[in-house]
């Protein structure tokens, strides 16, 4: 597995399993199946409501807790919430995450940053990061921060590679965690003729050659699946590697439009939720 070095010094593998919109049983089985096959990232939320599962694939996929990097995110809801970092914990069934994130720049994300940074002089966080916060709340962040973060998990993916957000991480050595690396299930990324004739070139599926841009691009990425001929082909993707040519080729495909268009309801919408914990 190729690793990324956090600017704390932690590594990170480049390649992990995403859950969003997994129900619980579906999470549990891809996590277990994942890790079974080489996996050693999981990136879950407090908001997927599958944690507790996320937990159970990981204990019986005969992975020691050592071996598995696992992500998780604070919601909205959360942010005041001073047991919020031990609640998560304890649905996961661990004593430590390996990075802790804070969702989304609503409600009191302060007071949410507040608690990653408590959470990571205790230990109980390893790496900490911040989700969605592009433009104006990077800014205000980078003013209020004690402890820079590690990562940003943002959408990310040939449509739209985030150039603007990339020159403040680079200042900070802030690695980029993309969601909908393959464009949420949408066909246009993938039928992208590039992505068929690299395909044929390397003998690989156009998904693979899409998370091997990512990787290339020096992101780590998550694709979602709960089909496990998917999640092993996307993992069947460091043996080979694109030239610089073929890089500049996906290049021309940025045209700035994401799948996700977030508004200022949507985020004040997204404070006033609360997810409905699995119980245990
Ligand atoms: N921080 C945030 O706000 C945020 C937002 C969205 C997502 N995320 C994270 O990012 C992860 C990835 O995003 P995502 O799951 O929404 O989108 P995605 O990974 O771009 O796409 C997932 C879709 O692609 C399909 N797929 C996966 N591998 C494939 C392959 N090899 N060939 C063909 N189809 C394939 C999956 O279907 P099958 O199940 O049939 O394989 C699923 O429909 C999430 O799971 C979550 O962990 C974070």
């Amino acid at each position: 597995m190729e690793m990324l070095t956090l600017n704390n010094g932690i590594k990170c593998p480049v390649i992990g399993i995403g859950t969003f919109m997994l129900a619980p049983e579906d999470a549990e089985n891809s996590v277990r199946e994942a890790l079974k096959m080489g996996y050693s990232l999981v990136d879950t939320a407090n908001a997927y409501v599958n944690e507790r599962a996320c937990g159970r694939g990981i204990r019986t996929s005969g992975l020691s807790r050592e071996e598995v990097f696992l992500s998780t995110k604070l919601w909205p809801s959360e942010y005041e919430n001073d047991n919020a970092v031990d609640e998560t914990l304890e649905r996961l069934g661990v004593d430590y995450v390996d990075l802790l994130y804070i969702h989304q720049p609503a409600g009191n994300w302060l007071a949410g940053y507040r608690q990653l940074e408590k959470a990571y002089k205790a230990g109980k966080a390893k790496a900490i990061g911040i989700s969605n916060f592009e433009g104006k709340y990077m800014a205000e962040l980078e003013k209020e921060w004690e402890i820079v973060p590690q990562f940003i998990q943002v959408e990310a993916h040939p449509y739209f590679t985030q150039s603007e957000l990339r020159k403040t991480l680079d200042k900070y050595g802030i690695r980029l965690m993309s969601w909908y690396p393959l464009g949420h299930g949408d066909k246009s990324l993938m039928n992208e003729p590039i992505f068929k004739s690299l395909g044929e070139k390397y003998g690989k599926s156009s998904a693979q050659v899409i998370l091997r841009w990512h990787t290339q691009m020096g992101f780590a990425v998550i694709p979602g699946s709960k089909n496990v001929d998917h999640i092993r082909d996307n993992l069947n993707i460091l043996d080979f590697t694109l030239t610089e040519d073929e890089m500049n080729e996906i290049a021309k495909l940025d045209n700035g439009v994401r799948y996700y268009h977030r508004t200022d309801e949507a985020l004040a919408g997204f404070a006033a939720w609360r997810p409905a914990f699995e119980q245990a």
